[in-house]
């Protein structure tokens, strides 16, 4: 089983995001693929053992609409077991800083085993690093919990 991040960027600034925290999973030895949302086989997520999600926020606190085929899948497939988590790039000078991230994260916690989010603000900043960092251990740390548990598997 693998992990895929999936996200969308319109400027960069999530794109940037994504991008250090698959290079995290990596260095951590994750099976982990990028996608960005266009590309990703939306068919099964099921194949996937962990999926993050990166998104920007539009509108008035809201999903970008190329995210929505993404968000609908969640709802419609059963991904009870698949570990998800959310981070997403946003503007505090809305009213609704990183709505995206809020909208996933409510439907995810319903319908998978939503494990963290992460809100930034716009771009990649130094301190940023540090909750990249955490938000890739939670994950780590999940899946070798799991892994142990199944090696111990008496059937
Ligand atoms: C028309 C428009 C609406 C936006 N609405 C929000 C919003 O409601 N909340 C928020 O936090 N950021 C909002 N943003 C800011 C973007 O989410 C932010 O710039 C983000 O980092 C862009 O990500 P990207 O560079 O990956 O495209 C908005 C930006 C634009 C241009």
């Amino acid at each position: 089983m693998t992990m895929a991040i999936v996200y969308s960027s319109k400027t960069g600034n999530t794109k940037e995001v994504v991008h250090l925290i698959w290079q995290l999973f990596l260095e951590e030895k994750i099976d982990v693929t990028l996608f960005r949302v266009e590309e990703f086989p939306i068919m099964d997520l099921t194949n996937y053992e962990a999926v993050v999600i990166g998104t920007y926020t539009w509108g008035n606190g809201e999903i970008p609409y190329e995210m929505m085929k993404l968000y609908r899948a969640f709802e419609t497939q059963d991904v009870k077991t698949v570990l998800t988590g959310v981070i997403g790039t946003g503007d505090s000078g809305y009213p609704k800083f990183c709505g995206a991230v809020d909208e996933f994260k409510d439907m995810l916690y319903v319908h998978t085993n939503l494990m963290v989010t992460l809100k930034l603000e716009l771009s990649l900043q130094r301190n940023d690093m540090v909750k990249c960092q955490r938000f890739v251990n939670i994950f780590v740390n999940e899946l070798s919990r799991r892994q142990r548990i199944g090696s111990q598997s008496m059937d």
